[in-house]
């Protein structure tokens, strides 16, 4: 659809080693997703789609959402910046709660699972970036408000959290659990060669009324109705992670799956605490 000579265009700037853009638009699949004329009848119909299947089934995928040049030059970006990536390696339970006594020691509430994946964070990408010239387009603010049904939304104003890149590499994994966040917004940049497989068990919880029986066998791979996202390089996924229990499966092989996480909020200005910063990035500021 976009020519490269009309299309995206990268220069190095020399001062910070960025990358300039013309136009943050050129970057996605216009035709399929026309965030440029969310108020035409194309645009209207992609949001009423999207907030369906979001509201009735939990996921959104906008496949190829990022066109090819977009989505190799977002790629070439990460990879550069791998090395700055801060590996985080622990053990939680499927809550991401602190330890409570008051449940039996083999309770879902109480297994605690590993995990480990490297971030790199948001101050890290240069202003110019292609990840970071989408992630700060108005046009993509508008349709994730609109997607997510709240009307208004705002960037999160985290200097690192608020758009990080996760990277996976051989071995690494993210253990079965529930988000703290209603909604996450990723966008998959590049597979590893196996594994990193992101499955999910759908309205795994409600509120009010846990099924730690079905958490358990879950945990304890006994459940045979876990589904697999069809999640590929240049997707946009829109997943409600708050009451569908998911992971990402071990990663093989020496690509590393890298994945960009775009952060929006309900309310302006909000941020992470410092213990998030600590735990995900290694730092506070
Ligand atoms: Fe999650």
């Amino acid at each position: 659809m976009q020519s490269t000579e009309q299309g995206w265009q990268t220069k190095r700037t020399g001062a910070n080693g960025g990358r300039r853009n013309k136009h943050p638009g050129l970057l996605i699949n216009l035709e399929s997703y026309p965030l440029n004329r969310l108020g035409s009848p194309e645009g209207s119909r992609l949001i009423a789609q999207c907030h369906e299947s979001l509201h009735s089934t939990g996921v959104c995928l906008l496949p190829g959402f990022v066109n090819q040049d977009g989505l190799e030059t977002m790629a070439a970006e990460a990879g550069e910046l791998e090395p700055e990536a801060y590996f985080c390696r622990n053990h939680h339970n499927a809550y991401l709660e602190p330890d409570d006594g008051a449940f039996p020691p083999d309770h879902p509430r109480r297994l605690r699972m590993y995990t480990s994946v490297g971030s790199i964070a948001y101050d890290r990408l240069p202003r110019h970036s292609a990840l970071r010239t989408l992630y700060e387009w108005d046009p993509l603010v508008t349709f994730m408000g609109a997607v997510l049904g709240y009307g208004q939304i705002y960037r999160f104003a985290d200097p690192l959290g608020a758009l990080s890149i996760n990277v996976f590499r051989q071995g690494d994994r993210h253990a079965w659990h529930f988000d703290e966040s209603e909604f996450s917004t990723t966008l998959m940049l590049q597979a590893p060669e196996e594994g990193g497989e992101y499955e999910y068990v759908p309205d795994t919880r409600r509120v009010g009324s846990e099924d730690y029986g079905l958490i358990r066998r879950i945990i304890d791979g006994e459940h045979n109705d876990i589904q697999t996202l069809p999640y590929n390089p240049g997707d946009l996924l829109i997943f409600s992670g708050r009451n569908s229990i998911h992971r990402i499966t071990e990663v093989s092989g020496d690509t590393s799956r890298l994945v960009a996480i775009l952060c929006f909020s309900t309310r302006p200005n909000e941020v992470n605490s410092d213990e998030v910063r600590t735990l995900f990035w290694g730092r506070t500021q």
